[in-house]
């Protein structure tokens, strides 16, 4: 089966003033980026667009959850400075505001071949809200002809920028968004077998739906993390849960132990799929991420299978392993987007999603 929806292969660019929604939600700490997975994944669809001859681009996101109002410490601008060094061949501005005759200007000033970046969608309330002219405003304040949504880790969201945007103007998907639901979809209707799926992490109430999701097609689940260390019960055969796990000094089961960790491990050598959502321990300390890190370098050295893990704390430890020096790990994908991919992966339409065009 096929895409389902449009691409940015299937629509006239030349020319266009392009808007492109991106999820540029990074880590932060000290006023300073800690991590750009998601700044470099949005690369891709931005070079096509260019390459295309589209005349302007200009990218919208949010950062954090500033409820509507102008706080400083969620500002776009660190992401706006970093984009630009690393499109060092580019014109790359910063618009402080998201509607109205500041963005017009901007975009009129912007050079053909440049990028813009607004200022954070979410110092304004009617963003979350949904509102439909708010984002007719940042319609007519761009110019923009055409809507690219490449924010995957924003699409289960239905807000302005998600949703009542797509309504406005032809919609269609960026290449990291048709690359990430392709494979999370495609791992739950079309796996190759044996299909492995790992659950760690928090909250339990989070996973039960992917756990359901998954429980028809997957061969065995394996259950570690926090959710195993709380005594989570099996309800299938298939169901493996972690018995054993490794203890801080006052005796808190923080990560799975040898005997999970080594079951876990050969669960995934012999698999042709292996999707993975939250850790197996508190990876945050190194004495405790010794299951996420065995399963992680099992999972990345798997040479003929579908390795996906998804996004959020997963995807970030996962990330920091790869780009240390001689790890040499692979993974089919890491996701960028932590609540999109576990309500995908949990059989959940995704709002921003659907409202695009159909292929
Ligand atoms: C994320 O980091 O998961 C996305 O950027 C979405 O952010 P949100 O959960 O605040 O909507």
């Amino acid at each position: 089966m096929g895409f389902r929806k449009k691409t940015i292969r299937d629509i006239e660019i030349t020319g266009k003033i392009v808007l492109v929604r991106v999820d540029y939600n990074v880590p932060m700490k000290d006023g300073k980026i800690t991590e750009d997975m998601r700044i470099t994944a949005s690369f891709p669809t931005i070079q096509y667009l260019l390459e295309q001859g589209a005349k302007k681009v200009v990218l919208i996101s949010h950062m954090g959850r500033p409820d509507g109002e102008v706080k400083p410490e969620f500002s776009l601008a660190p992401v706006a400075e970093r984009l630009s060094a690393l499109l060092p061949d580019r014109p790359v501005a910063f618009c402080e505001q998201t509607v109205g005759s500041t963005v017009a200007a901007s975009v009129a000033a912007l050079p053909e071949g440049g990028v813009l970046l607004l200022e954070n969608l979410r110092f304004s309330p009617d963003e979350e809200a949904n509102n439909e002219d708010f984002a007719r405003a940042i319609v007519m304040s761009t110019g923009a002809e055409l809507f690219v949504q490449d924010g995957f880790a924003v699409i289960h969201r239905a807000h302005a920028s998600t949703d009542a945007i797509a309504k406005l103007l032809p919609a269609v998907s960026g290449f990291l968004v048709e690359n990430e639901v392709s494979k999370l979809e495609g791992a739950m209707s079309n796996p190759e077998h044996p299909l492995v799926v790992l659950i760690g992490g928090a909250k339990v109430e989070d996973k039960t739906p992917m756990i359901e999701q998954f429980l028809p097609i997957a061969d065995q689940i394996l259950v570690g993390g926090k959710i195993a260390a709380d005594g989570y019960a099996a309800t299938d055969p298939k169901i493996y849960v972690a018995e054993d796990f490794a203890l801080d000094e006052e005796g808190k089961k923080l990560d799975i132990g040898d005997k999970a960790t080594e079951y876990i491990v050969n669960a995934v050598r012999g698999a042709k799929t292996v999707v993975w959502n939250g850790t197996m321990g508190m990876t945050e300390d190194e004495r405790f991420a010794k299951g996420s890190r065995a399963v992680a370098e099992a999972m990345g050295s798997l040479l003929d299978a579908t390795t996906i893990v998804g996004g959020g704390d997963t995807a970030g430890y996962v990330e920091s392993l790869v780009k240390q020096d001689g790890n040499n790990l692979q993974f089919s994908l890491i996701s960028t987007g932590g609540g999109a991919s576990l309500e995908l992966l949990s059989g959940k339409k995704l709002p921003g999603f659907e409202v695009l065009q159909d292929a």
